[in-house]
């Protein structure tokens, strides 16, 4: 089984309020199809999450009370970006259910914590797919906190042992420095523990969760020794196919463990 997420960058504009990418994500859900490979899908927020959260500073936790609408608005947006997503995998055929995070499990502290997967798990045992995202969660020290999809599928890894993780954005792999704004910009196609320590931090200003840094170090801790963990532009028609078919495509593998 192949472990999948989709960014917020790919499945929404992360520059507009709620916008979604509808042609993208079903363009990306006929590439899986067509892929005859075993998926599980986790997905970002994008500006369904991001916008809102960052204006609230929601991922800071529980600071004034003023944050307690933009709590319920995150989650009710999250909600509406998942039922698309849903909408659109069914459409493919492909028979998924919606495992909302804010509602299933806790974080400690920033922590997620899933105790008993035991739902999500019987979903799968029946063939269904179940699909987590970015949420707001409970926090047990925070009050709140923001759960990303980088987080969920650190948890995934453990639970269902995926032998290959692709990480889809808008980019076509990690970067020595931000290529939006760096003509000269070079990708990395490896990364390793070591080599990380050597690139610079740069992050997109919407995102709450850690942007690109925050992204290669929960991809390395999710490649071990035998299983890589890749970063693609899935804006780019064919990529995720030809991965998935087990092709060389242009991409930042992150390989061996977080050291
Ligand atoms: C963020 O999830 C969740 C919220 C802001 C509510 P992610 O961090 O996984 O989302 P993307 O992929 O960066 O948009």
């Amino acid at each position: 089984m192949i472990l999948i997420k989709l960014g917020g960058s790919v499945i929404t504009d992360k520059t507009q309020y709620r916008t979604f990418n509808q042609e993208c994500v079903s363009r990306l859900f006929d590439e899986i199809k067509k892929s005859e490979r075993g998926v599980l899908i986790v997905h970002g927020a994008g500006s369904f999450g991001h916008v809102i959260a960052k204006q609230y500073s929601l991922q800071n936790g529980l600071v004034d009370f003023g944050q307690i609408p933009a709590v319920a608005k995150v989650q009710y947006d999250v909600r509406e970006l998942n039922s698309m997503i849903i909408a659109e995998l069914l459409k493919k055929g492909i028979p998924a259910v919606s495992i909302p995070p804010g509602s299933c499990f806790i974080m400690d502290n920033g922590k997620l914590i899933i105790k008993d997967p035991e739902v999500m798990l019987a979903f799968s045992h029946l063939g269904l797919m179940p699909v987590l995202f970015g949420d707001v969660v409970i926090d047990r020290k925070k009050g709140f906190g923001i759960c990303s999809g980088d987080q969920i599928m650190e948890i995934l890894c453990d639970l269902y042992k995926p032998e290959k993780v692709i990480f889809v954005s808008d980019i076509d792999g990690l970067y020595d420095k931000d290529p939006k704004n760096n003509k000269d910009a070079k990708l990395i196609d490896e990364v390793t523990s070591e080599k990380l320590e050597n690139i610079n931090s740069y992050s997109n200003i919407d995102d709450v969760t850690g942007g690109v840094r925050g992204k290669m170090e929960a991809m390395l801790r999710i490649s071990t020794e035998r299983r890589d963990c890749v970063l693609i532009n899935g804006t780019v028609p064919d990529r995720l196919y030809s991965l998935l078919k087990g092709d060389k495509v242009i991409s930042t593998i992150a390989k061996g463990g977080l050291k």
